[in-house]
């Protein structure tokens, strides 16, 4: 493409629009105003295949990496420092809310060098948020005022662009170059970095907005584990203990990410249908009757009624289920009659974590009872009740867990664990 292709961009002897109140004046070269950026858009990628295959892949990479900061942000690095080989340093600053102050989302140097060297200068930050252009700048080391911009007298020359969602700016990219020998930026590399901050800003808009959803999900589950401690602290402790025993349990059996997170939730919530058992029975001290027995039975559909009233992220739309059927058997006699393997693997998890829990700690009618004998118990319970491989992984872990859910040594009661039985 020749310039002449390209629409005119800034030159620096043209003067900035709406140049903000600068303590300093780093020298600019050249810039793109934002309203240009969609036809830039087009001509930089039909002139260039190997720009075109790059932001192709940011473009795929950051959209499967949507939902993880820490990857996303390795995936903008990398894509950036690929699309300018000159630049030695990369460095990305956001507002993680609106009105907030911008914080330093990501900085890198190409060579692995101590990532707080990064620098920017304050003034080019607020120009390119405040006018909406990406430009080219040098340090104008004759004029800088070191009190004002310290970490600027390091930088030779810089592209910075402004991140945008779908309003206003709200962050800056920028790439910088310390070693002159290596090159320079042209008015080119500005052009891409537009390109750049434009796909760039998208995927952290879309990170933003999964984040905020995330944070409203975790304040509902955080609801309702409070209301249960208002109406039976010991249940919520409870869910707490068998969250850790389950989380763990499920590690030992490989489960993957999505898994153990669908575990934690649902190990939390599992019990919240206790709020619809009657008092007299949920705290009766004495041994239940038929009847109230099958009251409490009923909390597990409680349970369900009330998860399922609840929307949840892609990810965890498995958290009813699996925390419903916290007592179901394998040969299909708990209160739902699922059977087999139509229990989920979680939910066989989850189910040995709770009788192990229920087992480990005082109630109000019953002491602990010493770890040989639930892990007898949970023995004697393979293949009617609980999944074999799961008692054998609580087995397996047991001496951990007592030592750091239950903080009672490992083999407590005189057992040595490994051995019995
Ligand atoms: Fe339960």
């Amino acid at each position: 493409m020749t310039d002449r292709d390209r629409p005119s961009p800034g030159r620096p002897d043209e003067p900035l629009p709406r140049a903000a109140e600068a303590p300093f004046e780093p020298t600019v070269l050249a810039w793109r105003p934002l309203h240009e950026w969609g036809d830039v858009q087009g001509q930089v990628i039909r002139s260039d295949a190997r720009v075109a295959e790059l932001l192709l892949g940011l473009v795929r990479e950051t959209a499967a990496a949507r939902t993880d900061e820490a990857h996303l942000l390795e995936i903008v690095a990398d894509y950036s420092f690929r699309a300018f080989p000159n630049a030695s340093h990369h460095l990305l600053l956001a507002r993680t809310e609106e009105g907030g102050d911008l914080r330093t989302l990501n900085a890198q140097a190409r060579d692995g060098a101590d990532p707080r060297a990064v620098g920017i200068s304050h003034t080019i930050v607020e120009r390119v948020m405040q006018d909406g252009c990406a430009l080219l700048y040098a340090s104008d080391r004759g004029a800088i005022d070191a009190t004002k911009s310290i970490l600027l007298s390091r930088l030779e020359t810089a592209i910075c662009a402004p991140l945008m969602d779908s309003r206003q700016p709200f962050g800056v990219i920028q790439m910088d170059i310390r070693r002159p020998a290596r090159g320079r930026f042209s008015r080119e590399d500005v052009d891409l970095l537009s390109v750049f901050a434009s796909q760039v800003g998208l995927s952290l808009e879309n990170l933003r907005l999964h984040q905020q959803q995330r944070r409203a999900f975790e304040s509902t589950i955080n609801a309702l584990v409070h209301s249960l401690t208002l109406k039976d602290p010991e249940a919520a402790a409870h869910s707490e203990r068998v969250q850790s025993v389950a989380i763990e349990l499920g590690r030992r059996l490989g489960l993957d990410a999505q898994d153990l997170e669908v575990l934690r939730v649902a190990a939390l919530l599992h019990d919240l249908g206790k709020q619809g058992v009657r008092d007299e029975v949920l705290f009766k001290p004495e041994r239940l009757t038929d009847a109230e027995r099958d009251e409490m039975a009923q909390h597990a559909a409680h349970t369900q009624n009330i998860l399922d009233k609840i929307v949840y992220p892609e990810a965890l739309q498995d958290v009813p289920r699996v925390a419903s059927y916290h007592h179901e058997k394998l040969d299909g006699t708990g209160p739902f009659g699922v059977l087999g393997d139509d229990i989920p693997l979680t939910s066989r998890i989850l189910s040995v974590a709770d009788v192990l829990d229920a087992l480990l700690s005082p109630r109000v009618y019953k002491e602990p009872l010493p770890p040989a004998q639930v892990l007898e118990i949970l023995d004697r319970g393979k293949d009617a009740d609980w999944d074999p491989r799961v008692v054998d992984a609580a087995r397996a872990s047991l001496d951990g867990l007592l030592a750091n859910v239950y903080a009672r040594p490992a083999g407590d009661g005189g057992e040595n664990l490994s051995e019995a039985a």
